[in-house]
């Protein structure tokens, strides 16, 4: 298993393209199995996750290519002619819990799925109940055995209306999906925002869906009984963004984020401003910039978007470890998305955790250590610390790390950063 080591102390200067959304990129893939059309998707990121769902999608039949953009950026063109199988397994399911957004789009379009249940994740028990319970609400019969969701619409999918008791990014997709091709019209309500979700309604409608209401929490589809296809960029990856503005910030240097969007970020950008790091547009992106000084310790709290995401919690308790005074952060979308801590106190840190709350007592500096952490956001929360960190980080597990943040080494290198991949 790979490992990275960093060499800490170095102020990152420079600039960093912006990749494609990997949170975008998975359901727009999922969304090719609406149409017998092709789908292509450009800005595509390098992924390991992007890779398990382009398995996933072929086991069910879905042809693909991918290209390279006179940008360097990758493109892939997904093909679902015809369905060959509507199951998706455990073993892939288990990889990736995002393998669960097939669903709708497989019971649209086919009329049955079979799709083997998540299970939990090292962040929490992240449970599909909200899909389960919508999809019902639209007409499908589901049945839980085995270890699998066994769901049927022998009689297609009608349109409803459903209300989410919980907002969620996840079952907002797949019913904006399943709806898509449904009988009639169907209404969400306390739906997710998330500029993922966004990105996912904007191509359903190239792709001929009808939606209204794209962007807010209340979502209308008028279902249409066929979808073409089309070409679709990804949206630039804010949680990329977001990770490389705290790196600025903890490094006391200044990045520039090329392709990244200020309105995807603004609860992001209003929490760094206090603690001391801009970030401001430029006409190519963002600059993120430390201002004169030490960091502020600032409270925060995560919350569905527009507020401050919880996938940018554990890179910004790593930027909170250096700053002056304390800062409390409150997750409030995982149960257990904590466990960065035990590793950044092992680097110096002072943290206590109070259940859903963690008290961050800024330190001078921080000290570099061997660690490793069991999910994406906490194991570059890791090479965070490493870069402002006195001496050598090991950061183990790295395939984490692959599976969200593409060429970070080398991005990192770029600015400056003594960063490199030990190949085991
Ligand atoms: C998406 O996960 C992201 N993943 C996550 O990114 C992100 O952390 C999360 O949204 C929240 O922003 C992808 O987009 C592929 P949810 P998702 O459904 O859709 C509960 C990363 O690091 N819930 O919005 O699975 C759930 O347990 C990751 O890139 C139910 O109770 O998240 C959680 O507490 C990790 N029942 C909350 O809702 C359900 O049926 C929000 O989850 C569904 C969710």
């Amino acid at each position: 298993m790979d490992r990275i080591r960093i060499r800490g102390g170095r102020p990152l200067k420079g600039e960093i393209q912006v990749s494609g959304a990997k949170n975008a990129a998975l359901p727009l893939m999922a969304a090719a199995l609406l149409t017998d059309d092709a789908l292509t998707l450009t800005n595509i990121p390098a992924l390991a996750d992007i890779a398990t769902l382009s398995g996933l999608l072929a086991q069910l039949g879905v042809e693909q290519s991918s290209g390279t953009a006179a940008d360097g950026t990758r493109s892939l063109t997904l093909h679902a002619r015809q369905i060959t199988s509507t199951r998706a397994p455990y073993d892939l399911v288990r990889k990736m819990r995002a393998s669960v957004l097939v669903l709708g789009p497989l019971l649209a379009r086919e009329g049955h799925a079979e799709v083997s249940l998540p299970g939990g994740c090292a962040i929490g028990t992240r449970p599909v109940d909200l899909h389960l319970k919508a999809l019902e609400l639209l007409g499908a019969e589901i049945e839980l055995k085995d270890g699998y969701i066994n769901a049927r619409a022998p009689r297609g999918l009608r349109g409803a209306e459903i209300v989410f008791s919980k907002v969620s990014v996840g079952a907002t997709e797949n019913l904006l999906m399943a709806a898509a091709l449904a009988k009639g019209t169907t209404r969400l309500l306390n739906a997710a925002r998330e500029p993922e979700v966004v990105d996912l309604a904007e191509c359903l409608v190239r792709m001929g869906a009808i939606i209204e209401g794209i962007g807010s929490d209340s979502l209308t589809i008028q279902g249409v009984p066929r979808l073409h296809g089309a070409r679709h960029p990804v949206v630039a990856d804010r949680i990329e963004t977001g990770t490389y503005a705290m790196a600025a910030g903890i490094t006391d240097g200044a990045l520039e984020l090329v392709g990244a969007r200020l309105g995807h970020l603004r609860a992001v950008a209003d929490v760094l401003e206090q603690t001391g790091v801009e970030l401001s547009e430029t006409n190519r992106g963002l600059l993120a910039r430390r201002m004169n000084g030490r960091l502020h310790g600032v409270d925060v709290m995560t919350e569905p978007f527009p507020g401050f995401p919880t996938d940018l919690q554990a890179q910004y308790m790593a930027m909170m470890t250096t700053a002056e005074g304390a800062s409390m952060i409150t997750e409030t979308i995982f149960e257990n998305r904590f466990m960065h801590v035990p590793e950044l106190t092992r680097m110096g840190a002072s943290i206590n955790v109070h259940g859903s709350s963690a008290l961050v007592r800024g330190r001078e500096g921080l000290t570099g250590a061997p660690v490793m952490a069991t999910d994406l956001r906490a194991s570059v929360s890791l090479v965070l610390a490493g870069l402002a960190a006195e001496g050598e980080t090991v950061v183990s597990r790295v395939y984490h790390l692959d599976r969200g943040y593409e060429r970070v080494e080398q991005k990192l290198a770029a600015c400056g950063a003594e960063i490199e991949r030990l190949k085991d």
